[in-house]
Protein backbone atom coordinates (compact mmCIF):
# COMPACT_ATOMS: atom_id res chain seq x y z
CA UNK A 1 0.00 0.00 0.00
CA UNK A 2 1.07 3.22 -0.80
CA UNK A 3 0.25 6.40 1.38
CA UNK A 4 2.26 9.29 0.31
CA UNK A 5 1.51 10.99 -2.65
CA UNK A 6 4.49 12.55 -4.54
CA UNK A 7 4.31 12.07 -7.84
CA UNK A 8 5.79 15.19 -9.45
CA UNK A 9 8.00 15.02 -11.51
CA UNK A 10 10.63 17.04 -9.58
CA UNK A 11 9.35 15.38 -6.42
CA UNK A 12 12.80 13.72 -4.30
CA UNK A 13 10.94 10.77 -2.70
CA UNK A 14 10.35 7.75 -4.75
CA UNK A 15 7.96 7.29 -7.07
CA UNK A 16 5.77 4.93 -5.60
CA UNK A 17 4.71 1.79 -8.10
CA UNK A 18 1.49 0.86 -9.64
CA UNK A 19 -0.67 2.55 -6.38
CA UNK A 20 -3.78 1.60 -7.66
CA UNK A 21 -3.18 -2.43 -8.19
CA UNK A 22 -4.22 -3.08 -4.46
CA UNK A 23 -6.05 0.43 -3.96
CA UNK A 24 -8.97 0.81 -1.23
CA UNK A 25 -10.77 3.22 -2.87
CA UNK A 26 -13.76 5.45 -1.40
CA UNK A 27 -16.93 6.25 -3.20
CA UNK A 28 -18.29 10.01 -2.53
CA UNK A 29 -21.96 10.16 -3.52
CA UNK A 30 -21.34 14.19 -3.25
CA UNK A 31 -24.77 15.35 -2.51
CA UNK A 32 -25.48 13.16 0.24
CA UNK A 33 -21.70 13.53 1.73
CA UNK A 34 -21.93 16.86 3.72
CA UNK A 35 -23.41 20.10 3.35
CA UNK A 36 -21.36 23.08 3.69
CA UNK A 37 -24.22 26.01 3.07
CA UNK A 38 -27.44 24.22 4.68
CA UNK A 39 -29.26 24.31 1.20
CA UNK A 40 -29.80 19.84 2.06
CA UNK A 41 -27.71 18.87 -0.47
CA UNK A 42 -23.81 17.77 0.46
CA UNK A 43 -21.19 19.59 -1.44
CA UNK A 44 -17.39 20.22 -2.46
CA UNK A 45 -16.44 22.37 0.49
CA UNK A 46 -18.21 19.96 2.85
CA UNK A 47 -16.60 17.07 1.23
CA UNK A 48 -13.45 19.27 1.83
CA UNK A 49 -13.85 19.69 5.45
CA UNK A 50 -14.26 15.64 5.59
CA UNK A 51 -10.90 14.84 4.15
CA UNK A 52 -8.93 14.48 7.56
CA UNK A 53 -11.72 11.86 7.91
CA UNK A 54 -11.02 9.51 5.23
CA UNK A 55 -7.20 10.01 5.63
CA UNK A 56 -7.72 8.29 8.81
CA UNK A 57 -9.98 5.97 8.17
CA UNK A 58 -7.20 4.70 6.35
CA UNK A 59 -8.38 4.59 2.39
CA UNK A 60 -5.95 5.40 -0.48
CA UNK A 61 -8.07 7.31 -2.84
CA UNK A 62 -11.86 8.39 -3.52
CA UNK A 63 -14.11 8.62 -6.42
CA UNK A 64 -17.00 11.37 -6.93
CA UNK A 65 -20.02 10.66 -8.40
CA UNK A 66 -20.53 13.84 -10.90
CA UNK A 67 -20.40 17.37 -9.47
CA UNK A 68 -20.60 18.99 -13.23
CA UNK A 69 -23.62 21.52 -14.26
CA UNK A 70 -26.27 19.34 -14.49
CA UNK A 71 -30.47 19.47 -14.12
CA UNK A 72 -30.10 16.63 -11.83
CA UNK A 73 -32.41 14.43 -13.57
CA UNK A 74 -30.87 11.76 -12.70
CA UNK A 75 -28.20 12.58 -9.68
CA UNK A 76 -25.72 14.37 -12.24
CA UNK A 77 -25.33 11.72 -14.52
CA UNK A 78 -26.80 14.06 -16.77
CA UNK A 79 -24.11 16.32 -17.44
CA UNK A 80 -24.99 19.89 -18.78
CA UNK A 81 -21.22 21.06 -19.40
CA UNK A 82 -18.09 18.67 -18.20
CA UNK A 83 -15.76 21.10 -17.68
CA UNK A 84 -17.80 23.33 -15.19
CA UNK A 85 -19.08 22.70 -11.42
CA UNK A 86 -22.91 22.66 -10.70
CA UNK A 87 -23.24 26.05 -8.32
CA UNK A 88 -24.93 23.75 -6.05
CA UNK A 89 -21.95 21.61 -5.46
CA UNK A 90 -19.81 24.63 -5.76
CA UNK A 91 -17.30 26.04 -8.01
CA UNK A 92 -14.20 24.66 -9.65
CA UNK A 93 -12.16 26.53 -7.26
CA UNK A 94 -13.53 24.45 -4.73
CA UNK A 95 -12.97 21.20 -7.00
CA UNK A 96 -9.18 22.91 -7.34
CA UNK A 97 -8.93 23.27 -3.49
CA UNK A 98 -10.27 19.78 -2.61
CA UNK A 99 -7.54 17.85 -5.09
CA UNK A 100 -5.09 19.67 -3.69
CA UNK A 101 -5.77 19.42 0.30
CA UNK A 102 -6.63 15.35 -0.71
CA UNK A 103 -3.12 15.12 -1.89
CA UNK A 104 -1.85 17.03 0.73
CA UNK A 105 -3.55 14.25 2.79
CA UNK A 106 -1.83 11.24 1.23
CA UNK A 107 -5.53 10.87 -0.61
CA UNK A 108 -6.18 10.29 -4.36
CA UNK A 109 -8.90 11.76 -6.35
CA UNK A 110 -10.82 10.12 -9.11
CA UNK A 111 -13.81 12.14 -10.57
CA UNK A 112 -17.09 10.75 -12.56
CA UNK A 113 -17.01 10.70 -16.83
CA UNK A 114 -20.09 10.37 -18.36
CA UNK A 115 -19.44 9.68 -21.83
CA UNK A 116 -22.24 7.62 -22.59
CA UNK A 117 -24.62 10.21 -22.90
CA UNK A 118 -25.06 14.34 -21.99
CA UNK A 119 -27.98 16.05 -20.33
CA UNK A 120 -30.89 17.43 -22.47
CA UNK A 121 -29.70 20.86 -21.49
CA UNK A 122 -26.01 20.52 -23.08
CA UNK A 123 -25.55 23.07 -25.27
CA UNK A 124 -25.04 20.68 -28.50
CA UNK A 125 -28.34 18.85 -27.79
CA UNK A 126 -30.13 22.10 -27.38
CA UNK A 127 -28.86 23.56 -30.57
CA UNK A 128 -29.90 19.85 -31.91
CA UNK A 129 -33.56 20.34 -30.94
CA UNK A 130 -34.18 24.18 -31.51
CA UNK A 131 -32.31 23.96 -35.17
CA UNK A 132 -34.63 21.15 -36.46
CA UNK A 133 -33.88 18.25 -38.74
CA UNK A 134 -30.82 18.69 -40.84
CA UNK A 135 -29.12 20.39 -37.92
CA UNK A 136 -25.13 19.11 -37.98
CA UNK A 137 -25.90 18.77 -34.38
CA UNK A 138 -28.31 15.80 -34.20
CA UNK A 139 -25.53 13.88 -35.86
CA UNK A 140 -23.36 13.97 -32.64
CA UNK A 141 -26.70 12.14 -31.13
CA UNK A 142 -28.96 9.31 -32.27
CA UNK A 143 -31.71 11.12 -34.23
CA UNK A 144 -34.26 9.23 -36.60
CA UNK A 145 -37.48 9.24 -38.00
CA UNK A 146 -39.84 7.28 -36.30
CA UNK A 147 -41.44 4.02 -37.75
CA UNK A 148 -45.05 3.80 -38.71
CA UNK A 149 -47.03 5.91 -41.22
CA UNK A 150 -46.63 8.93 -39.49
CA UNK A 151 -43.64 8.66 -37.75
CA UNK A 152 -45.37 8.16 -34.77
CA UNK A 153 -43.41 4.68 -33.17
CA UNK A 154 -39.87 4.40 -31.94
CA UNK A 155 -37.02 4.00 -34.42
CA UNK A 156 -36.66 0.71 -32.97
CA UNK A 157 -37.83 -1.88 -29.80
CA UNK A 158 -34.92 -0.68 -27.62
CA UNK A 159 -35.69 0.18 -24.12
CA UNK A 160 -34.92 2.28 -21.48
CA UNK A 161 -32.78 0.92 -17.95
CA UNK A 162 -34.99 3.10 -16.40
CA UNK A 163 -38.47 1.52 -18.04
CA UNK A 164 -40.20 2.40 -20.72
CA UNK A 165 -38.78 3.15 -24.69
CA UNK A 166 -35.43 3.97 -24.93
CA UNK A 167 -36.70 6.94 -27.73
CA UNK A 168 -38.36 10.12 -26.97
CA UNK A 169 -40.18 12.09 -29.88
CA UNK A 170 -38.80 15.68 -30.38
CA UNK A 171 -41.37 18.50 -31.61
CA UNK A 172 -40.23 20.50 -34.32
CA UNK A 173 -39.35 24.37 -34.57
CA UNK A 174 -42.76 24.46 -36.28
CA UNK A 175 -44.58 23.13 -33.86
CA UNK A 176 -45.08 19.68 -35.57
CA UNK A 177 -44.27 16.35 -34.41
CA UNK A 178 -40.86 15.61 -35.49
CA UNK A 179 -37.65 12.85 -35.07
CA UNK A 180 -37.35 10.77 -32.25
CA UNK A 181 -34.15 10.41 -30.27
CA UNK A 182 -32.04 7.72 -28.28
CA UNK A 183 -31.29 7.53 -24.39
CA UNK A 184 -30.47 4.52 -23.23
CA UNK A 185 -31.36 5.85 -19.64
CA UNK A 186 -33.79 9.05 -18.74
CA UNK A 187 -35.41 11.05 -21.68
CA UNK A 188 -33.24 13.72 -20.03
CA UNK A 189 -30.00 12.00 -21.03
CA UNK A 190 -30.13 11.31 -24.83
CA UNK A 191 -27.05 9.29 -25.95
CA UNK A 192 -23.93 10.19 -27.60
CA UNK A 193 -23.35 9.26 -31.34
CA UNK A 194 -19.20 8.02 -31.07
CA UNK A 195 -19.27 7.56 -34.58
CA UNK A 196 -19.07 11.49 -35.00
CA UNK A 197 -15.39 12.65 -34.44
CA UNK A 198 -15.79 15.98 -32.76
CA UNK A 199 -18.20 13.16 -29.59
CA UNK A 200 -14.20 11.80 -29.84
CA UNK A 201 -12.61 15.40 -29.76
CA UNK A 202 -14.61 16.54 -27.09
CA UNK A 203 -13.81 13.80 -24.66
CA UNK A 204 -10.00 13.84 -25.67
CA UNK A 205 -10.21 17.41 -24.70
CA UNK A 206 -12.07 16.84 -21.23
CA UNK A 207 -9.68 13.75 -19.80
CA UNK A 208 -7.16 16.46 -20.18
CA UNK A 209 -9.24 19.43 -18.34
CA UNK A 210 -9.25 17.39 -15.46
CA UNK A 211 -6.15 15.41 -15.88
CA UNK A 212 -4.58 19.12 -16.07
CA UNK A 213 -6.57 20.32 -13.43
CA UNK A 214 -4.44 17.45 -11.02
CA UNK A 215 -7.47 14.27 -10.68
CA UNK A 216 -5.43 11.11 -10.66
CA UNK A 217 -8.51 9.08 -12.53
CA UNK A 218 -11.46 8.89 -13.57
CA UNK A 219 -14.16 6.32 -13.21
CA UNK A 220 -16.19 5.60 -16.40
CA UNK A 221 -19.92 5.67 -16.68
CA UNK A 222 -21.69 2.88 -18.52
CA UNK A 223 -18.08 2.08 -20.03
CA UNK A 224 -19.95 -0.06 -22.37
CA UNK A 225 -22.59 1.50 -23.93
CA UNK A 226 -20.91 3.84 -25.86
CA UNK A 227 -20.77 2.01 -29.60
CA UNK A 228 -24.12 1.48 -31.24
CA UNK A 229 -24.47 -1.28 -33.94
CA UNK A 230 -24.72 0.21 -37.46
CA UNK A 231 -28.11 0.67 -38.40
CA UNK A 232 -29.55 0.21 -34.84
CA UNK A 233 -31.19 -2.82 -35.49
CA UNK A 234 -34.38 -4.55 -32.83
CA UNK A 235 -33.29 -6.29 -29.73
CA UNK A 236 -35.50 -8.50 -30.75
CA UNK A 237 -36.32 -9.23 -26.75
CA UNK A 238 -39.15 -8.00 -25.46
CA UNK A 239 -38.39 -7.03 -22.30
CA UNK A 240 -35.44 -4.72 -20.65
CA UNK A 241 -34.20 -7.15 -18.51
CA UNK A 242 -32.64 -9.32 -21.25
CA UNK A 243 -30.98 -5.65 -21.92
CA UNK A 244 -28.00 -6.51 -20.54
CA UNK A 245 -27.40 -10.06 -21.60
CA UNK A 246 -28.85 -10.91 -24.78
CA UNK A 247 -24.77 -12.12 -25.70
CA UNK A 248 -23.94 -9.60 -28.67
CA UNK A 249 -25.93 -6.84 -28.04
CA UNK A 250 -26.64 -3.83 -30.30
CA UNK A 251 -26.04 -1.76 -27.83
CA UNK A 252 -24.06 -2.86 -25.41
CA UNK A 253 -20.49 -4.24 -25.43
CA UNK A 254 -19.96 -3.83 -28.60
CA UNK A 255 -16.02 -4.03 -29.74
CA UNK A 256 -15.33 -0.92 -31.07
CA UNK A 257 -15.62 0.33 -27.21
CA UNK A 258 -12.01 -0.85 -27.38
CA UNK A 259 -11.00 2.00 -29.74
CA UNK A 260 -11.88 4.30 -27.33
CA UNK A 261 -10.44 3.18 -24.61
CA UNK A 262 -6.72 2.58 -26.07
CA UNK A 263 -6.68 6.17 -27.11
CA UNK A 264 -7.69 7.39 -23.26
CA UNK A 265 -5.07 5.24 -21.86
CA UNK A 266 -2.75 6.93 -24.43
CA UNK A 267 -3.55 10.25 -22.88
CA UNK A 268 -3.31 9.14 -19.19
CA UNK A 269 -0.03 8.05 -20.18
CA UNK A 270 1.09 10.91 -21.23
CA UNK A 271 0.42 12.50 -17.66
CA UNK A 272 3.04 11.57 -14.59
CA UNK A 273 2.12 9.77 -11.52
CA UNK A 274 -0.22 6.74 -12.84
CA UNK A 275 -3.53 8.57 -13.64
CA UNK A 276 -6.04 5.81 -13.98
CA UNK A 277 -9.20 4.55 -15.25
CA UNK A 278 -12.04 2.20 -13.66
CA UNK A 279 -14.62 0.61 -15.71
CA UNK A 280 -18.21 0.54 -15.21
CA UNK A 281 -18.70 -1.94 -17.96
CA UNK A 282 -21.80 -4.74 -17.31
CA UNK A 283 -20.65 -7.43 -19.87
CA UNK A 284 -22.37 -10.94 -20.06
CA UNK A 285 -19.08 -12.33 -18.82
CA UNK A 286 -16.31 -11.99 -16.88
CA UNK A 287 -14.04 -12.35 -20.08
CA UNK A 288 -15.89 -10.04 -21.81
CA UNK A 289 -15.17 -7.57 -18.65
CA UNK A 290 -11.43 -8.24 -18.73
CA UNK A 291 -11.38 -7.08 -21.96
CA UNK A 292 -11.56 -3.43 -20.52
CA UNK A 293 -8.79 -3.73 -18.54
CA UNK A 294 -5.72 -5.28 -21.27
CA UNK A 295 -2.18 -3.43 -20.96
CA UNK A 296 -3.45 -0.89 -23.45
CA UNK A 297 -6.91 0.18 -22.55
CA UNK A 298 -8.41 1.01 -18.55
CA UNK A 299 -6.61 0.10 -15.51
CA UNK A 300 -9.89 -1.81 -13.52
CA UNK A 301 -13.44 -2.62 -14.27
CA UNK A 302 -15.86 -3.51 -11.74
CA UNK A 303 -16.60 -6.46 -10.51
CA UNK A 304 -20.74 -6.66 -10.82
CA UNK A 305 -20.43 -10.14 -10.67
CA UNK A 306 -18.83 -10.49 -7.41
CA UNK A 307 -21.53 -7.93 -6.08
CA UNK A 308 -24.29 -10.28 -6.84
CA UNK A 309 -22.44 -13.36 -5.64
CA UNK A 310 -24.73 -15.71 -3.03
CA UNK A 311 -23.29 -15.52 0.65
CA UNK A 312 -22.10 -19.14 0.43
CA UNK A 313 -19.09 -20.94 0.42
CA UNK A 314 -19.52 -22.56 -3.62
CA UNK A 315 -20.62 -19.13 -4.69
CA UNK A 316 -18.19 -17.34 -3.13
CA UNK A 317 -15.09 -19.53 -3.76
CA UNK A 318 -16.13 -19.62 -7.52
CA UNK A 319 -16.28 -16.40 -8.11
CA UNK A 320 -13.49 -15.29 -6.36
CA UNK A 321 -11.73 -17.77 -8.48
CA UNK A 322 -13.30 -16.79 -11.90
CA UNK A 323 -12.25 -13.00 -10.94
CA UNK A 324 -8.83 -13.70 -10.31
CA UNK A 325 -8.35 -15.71 -13.47
CA UNK A 326 -10.00 -13.47 -15.73
CA UNK A 327 -8.47 -10.74 -14.63
CA UNK A 328 -4.68 -12.48 -14.49
CA UNK A 329 -5.34 -13.50 -17.83
CA UNK A 330 -4.70 -9.67 -19.07
CA UNK A 331 -2.61 -8.66 -15.78
CA UNK A 332 -5.39 -6.26 -14.77
CA UNK A 333 -5.96 -6.43 -10.86
CA UNK A 334 -9.45 -7.87 -9.42
CA UNK A 335 -11.51 -5.31 -7.56
CA UNK A 336 -13.92 -6.25 -5.25
CA UNK A 337 -17.55 -3.85 -4.49
CA UNK A 338 -20.39 -4.38 -1.98
CA UNK A 339 -21.90 -1.26 -1.74
CA UNK A 340 -22.61 1.80 -4.46
CA UNK A 341 -25.30 4.65 -4.88
CA UNK A 342 -26.83 1.78 -7.27
CA UNK A 343 -27.58 -1.07 -5.27
CA UNK A 344 -29.29 -1.95 -1.95
CA UNK A 345 -26.76 -1.86 0.78
CA UNK A 346 -25.28 -4.84 1.44
CA UNK A 347 -26.13 -4.81 5.15
CA UNK A 348 -29.99 -5.19 3.58
CA UNK A 349 -29.12 -6.93 0.39
CA UNK A 350 -27.12 -10.23 1.63
CA UNK A 351 -29.44 -11.15 3.72
CA UNK A 352 -32.34 -10.88 0.89
CA UNK A 353 -29.66 -13.12 -1.33
CA UNK A 354 -30.77 -15.57 1.65
CA UNK A 355 -34.85 -14.90 -0.30
CA UNK A 356 -33.38 -15.44 -3.93
CA UNK A 357 -32.77 -11.66 -4.55
CA UNK A 358 -29.13 -11.40 -4.85
CA UNK A 359 -28.98 -8.41 -6.85
CA UNK A 360 -31.40 -6.71 -4.60
CA UNK A 361 -33.48 -5.29 -6.79
CA UNK A 362 -36.05 -4.15 -4.24
CA UNK A 363 -34.83 -3.50 -1.00
CA UNK A 364 -36.77 -5.35 1.56
CA UNK A 365 -36.48 -4.57 5.67
CA UNK A 366 -34.34 -7.10 7.41
CA UNK A 367 -33.19 -7.62 11.07
CA UNK A 368 -30.97 -4.84 11.44
CA UNK A 369 -28.55 -6.96 13.79
CA UNK A 370 -28.30 -9.92 11.92
CA UNK A 371 -28.06 -7.87 8.08
CA UNK A 372 -25.11 -5.66 10.04
CA UNK A 373 -23.80 -8.85 11.53
CA UNK A 374 -23.34 -10.57 7.93
CA UNK A 375 -22.26 -6.99 6.41
CA UNK A 376 -18.98 -6.92 8.57
CA UNK A 377 -18.29 -10.59 8.38
CA UNK A 378 -18.95 -9.65 4.08
CA UNK A 379 -16.40 -6.36 4.55
CA UNK A 380 -13.65 -8.00 6.06
CA UNK A 381 -13.92 -10.73 3.39
CA UNK A 382 -13.59 -8.26 0.83
CA UNK A 383 -10.35 -6.19 1.92
CA UNK A 384 -8.96 -9.39 2.53
CA UNK A 385 -8.70 -10.23 -1.36
CA UNK A 386 -5.90 -9.34 -3.79
CA UNK A 387 -6.50 -6.62 -5.84
CA UNK A 388 -8.51 -3.19 -5.24
CA UNK A 389 -11.42 -2.83 -3.25
CA UNK A 390 -14.42 -0.32 -3.50
CA UNK A 391 -15.85 1.33 -0.17
CA UNK A 392 -18.90 3.08 -0.46
CA UNK A 393 -19.53 6.11 1.74
CA UNK A 394 -21.72 5.18 5.11
CA UNK A 395 -21.08 1.11 4.54
CA UNK A 396 -17.73 2.12 6.97
CA UNK A 397 -20.82 2.94 9.63
CA UNK A 398 -23.11 -0.20 8.94
CA UNK A 399 -25.59 2.08 7.42
CA UNK A 400 -28.85 0.04 6.38
CA UNK A 401 -30.57 0.84 3.45
CA UNK A 402 -33.53 2.82 3.72
CA UNK A 403 -36.61 1.04 2.46
CA UNK A 404 -39.23 3.38 3.63
CA UNK A 405 -39.18 6.30 2.05
CA UNK A 406 -42.40 7.63 0.69
CA UNK A 407 -42.86 8.15 -2.48
CA UNK A 408 -43.26 12.06 -2.74
CA UNK A 409 -39.13 12.72 -1.59
CA UNK A 410 -38.11 9.94 -3.77
CA UNK A 411 -35.72 11.02 -6.69
CA UNK A 412 -34.59 8.70 -8.75
CA UNK A 413 -35.80 9.13 -12.16
CA UNK A 414 -36.52 5.05 -12.56
CA UNK A 415 -38.51 5.42 -9.65
CA UNK A 416 -41.37 7.35 -11.04
CA UNK A 417 -41.34 5.36 -14.41
CA UNK A 418 -42.89 1.80 -15.41
CA UNK A 419 -40.59 -0.54 -13.58
CA UNK A 420 -37.08 0.37 -14.09
CA UNK A 421 -34.63 -1.55 -13.37
CA UNK A 422 -32.88 0.49 -10.76
CA UNK A 423 -35.94 2.27 -9.48
CA UNK A 424 -35.50 1.67 -5.79
CA UNK A 425 -31.92 3.52 -5.59
CA UNK A 426 -33.07 6.30 -3.25
CA UNK A 427 -32.47 4.54 0.11
CA UNK A 428 -29.09 3.74 -0.53
CA UNK A 429 -28.38 7.86 -1.16
CA UNK A 430 -29.74 8.90 2.14
CA UNK A 431 -27.02 11.58 3.63
CA UNK A 432 -24.10 10.80 6.07
CA UNK A 433 -24.82 11.25 9.81
CA UNK A 434 -22.02 12.59 11.02
CA UNK A 435 -23.22 13.69 14.75
CA UNK A 436 -25.89 14.36 16.84
CA UNK A 437 -29.01 13.42 18.38
CA UNK A 438 -31.29 15.23 15.89
CA UNK A 439 -31.36 14.71 12.00
CA UNK A 440 -29.32 16.12 9.57
CA UNK A 441 -26.99 14.28 12.33
CA UNK A 442 -24.33 17.04 11.22
CA UNK A 443 -24.40 16.50 7.51
CA UNK A 444 -26.04 20.35 7.39
CA UNK A 445 -26.29 22.67 9.64
CA UNK A 446 -28.50 21.93 12.58
CA UNK A 447 -32.00 21.96 12.34
CA UNK A 448 -31.65 22.17 8.27
CA UNK A 449 -32.89 20.02 5.94
CA UNK A 450 -31.29 17.00 3.91
CA UNK A 451 -32.39 16.04 0.49
CA UNK A 452 -33.86 12.47 1.63
CA UNK A 453 -34.84 12.25 5.49
CA UNK A 454 -32.58 10.41 7.59
CA UNK A 455 -34.15 8.34 10.34
CA UNK A 456 -34.35 8.48 13.85
CA UNK A 457 -32.49 5.60 14.61
CA UNK A 458 -29.15 6.98 12.62
CA UNK A 459 -28.14 8.84 15.73
CA UNK A 460 -26.27 6.17 16.82
CA UNK A 461 -25.04 5.28 14.06
CA UNK A 462 -23.22 8.39 12.95
CA UNK A 463 -19.66 8.55 13.35
CA UNK A 464 -19.09 10.79 16.49
CA UNK A 465 -21.12 7.71 18.35
CA UNK A 466 -19.08 5.17 16.79
CA UNK A 467 -15.43 7.01 16.87
CA UNK A 468 -13.30 5.76 19.24
CA UNK A 469 -15.75 2.77 20.52
CA UNK A 470 -14.56 -0.70 20.12
CA UNK A 471 -16.49 -2.94 18.09
CA UNK A 472 -17.72 -0.37 16.35
CA UNK A 473 -18.10 -0.97 12.42
CA UNK A 474 -16.33 2.16 12.19
CA UNK A 475 -13.54 0.76 14.36
CA UNK A 476 -13.58 -2.63 12.81
CA UNK A 477 -13.18 -0.66 9.37
CA UNK A 478 -10.28 1.09 10.46
CA UNK A 479 -8.34 -1.45 12.24
CA UNK A 480 -9.00 -3.48 8.44
CA UNK A 481 -7.53 -0.63 6.70
CA UNK A 482 -4.66 -0.46 8.96
CA UNK A 483 -3.50 -4.05 8.90
CA UNK A 484 -4.21 -4.11 5.06
CA UNK A 485 -1.81 -1.35 4.68
CA UNK A 486 0.80 -3.03 7.11
CA UNK A 487 0.75 -6.91 6.90
CA UNK A 488 3.08 -8.13 3.53
CA UNK A 489 0.69 -10.80 2.80
CA UNK A 490 -1.98 -8.24 2.33
CA UNK A 491 0.42 -6.11 0.04
CA UNK A 492 1.40 -8.74 -1.97
CA UNK A 493 -0.69 -8.84 -5.62
CA UNK A 494 -2.32 -12.38 -6.66
CA UNK A 495 -1.30 -15.17 -3.74
CA UNK A 496 -4.68 -16.41 -2.69
CA UNK A 497 -4.78 -20.02 -1.41
CA UNK A 498 -7.77 -21.98 -0.50
CA UNK A 499 -7.67 -23.57 2.83
CA UNK A 500 -10.84 -26.46 3.55
CA UNK A 501 -12.52 -25.81 6.24
CA UNK A 502 -15.34 -27.55 8.62
CA UNK A 503 -18.85 -27.43 6.06
CA UNK A 504 -19.87 -23.44 5.51
CA UNK A 505 -16.06 -21.81 6.08
CA UNK A 506 -14.85 -20.33 3.46
CA UNK A 507 -10.73 -20.09 3.96
CA UNK A 508 -7.78 -18.45 2.58
CA UNK A 509 -4.27 -18.04 2.72
CA UNK A 510 -1.95 -14.96 1.87
CA UNK A 511 1.61 -15.67 2.96
CA UNK A 512 1.21 -15.14 6.42
CA UNK A 513 -2.31 -14.08 6.81
CA UNK A 514 -5.13 -16.04 7.29
CA UNK A 515 -9.20 -15.04 6.33
CA UNK A 516 -11.71 -17.65 7.68
CA UNK A 517 -15.52 -16.35 7.39
CA UNK A 518 -18.04 -18.41 8.78
CA UNK A 519 -20.92 -18.29 6.33
CA UNK A 520 -23.10 -20.99 7.55
CA UNK A 521 -26.24 -21.04 9.71
CA UNK A 522 -24.40 -22.36 12.79
CA UNK A 523 -21.53 -21.56 14.80
CA UNK A 524 -18.17 -23.61 14.13
CA UNK A 525 -15.12 -24.21 15.96
CA UNK A 526 -11.82 -24.24 14.05
CA UNK A 527 -8.17 -24.67 15.14
CA UNK A 528 -6.27 -21.83 16.21
CA UNK A 529 -3.44 -21.64 13.28
CA UNK A 530 -2.16 -18.04 14.59
CA UNK A 531 -2.91 -14.84 16.05
CA UNK A 532 -5.84 -13.02 15.90
CA UNK A 533 -5.55 -9.72 14.14
CA UNK A 534 -9.25 -8.82 14.17
CA UNK A 535 -12.92 -10.21 14.13
CA UNK A 536 -15.59 -8.99 12.90
CA UNK A 537 -18.04 -10.08 15.54
CA UNK A 538 -17.62 -11.84 19.18
CA UNK A 539 -15.95 -14.67 19.37
CA UNK A 540 -14.86 -17.20 21.82
CA UNK A 541 -11.33 -18.34 21.59
CA UNK A 542 -9.45 -20.98 23.91
CA UNK A 543 -5.71 -22.05 23.81
CA UNK A 544 -6.60 -24.31 20.70
CA UNK A 545 -9.44 -23.49 18.80
CA UNK A 546 -11.16 -20.43 17.93
CA UNK A 547 -15.62 -20.62 17.68
CA UNK A 548 -16.78 -18.51 15.16
CA UNK A 549 -20.82 -17.65 15.62
CA UNK A 550 -22.81 -17.57 11.76
CA UNK A 551 -21.76 -14.69 9.66
CA UNK A 552 -18.61 -13.83 11.53
CA UNK A 553 -15.22 -13.53 9.63
CA UNK A 554 -11.69 -13.49 11.47
CA UNK A 555 -8.20 -12.51 10.13
CA UNK A 556 -5.09 -14.51 11.61
CA UNK A 557 -1.56 -13.57 11.65
CA UNK A 558 0.16 -16.92 10.92
C1 LIG B 1 -24.49 4.46 -14.20
C2 LIG B 1 -24.57 5.19 -12.89
C3 LIG B 1 -26.00 5.42 -12.55
C4 LIG B 1 -26.63 6.24 -13.64
C5 LIG B 1 -26.44 5.60 -15.00
C6 LIG B 1 -26.75 6.55 -16.10
O1 LIG B 1 -25.03 3.19 -14.13
O2 LIG B 1 -23.88 4.48 -11.91
O3 LIG B 1 -26.17 6.04 -11.31
O4 LIG B 1 -28.00 6.39 -13.38
O5 LIG B 1 -25.11 5.21 -15.20
O6 LIG B 1 -25.76 7.53 -16.19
Amino acid sequence: MTSVIDRREDSAVAVPVSWWRDAVIYQIYPRSFADSNGDGMGDLPGIRSRLPYLRDLGVDAVWLSPFYASPQADAGYDVADYRTVDPVFGTLADAQGLITDAHDLGLRVIVDLVPNHSSDRHEWFRRAVAEGPGSPFRDRYHFRPGRGAGGELPPNDWPSIFGGPAWTRTTNPDGTPGEWYLHLFAPEQPDFNWDHPAVADEFRTILRFWLDLGVDGFRIDVAHGLVKAQGLPDLGVETQWHLLDVGVSPCFDRDGVHDIYRSWRRILDEYPGERIAVAEAWAPTLERVAAYVRPDELHQAFNFSYLGTGWNVADQRRMIDASLAAMRAVGAPATWTLSNHDVVRHTNRLLQADDGDVAGRRPTAVDPVAGLRRARAASLLLLALPGSAYLYQGEELGLPEVVDLPPEVRQDPAFHRAAGQDGYRDGCRVPIPWHGDQAPYGFGPDGGPSWLPQPEAWAELSVAAQENVPGSTLSLYRAALAIRRSHPGLGAPDNLRWVDGPAGVLQFDRDGFRCTVNLGAGAVRVDRVGEVLLASGPIDADPDAVTLPADTAVWWSR
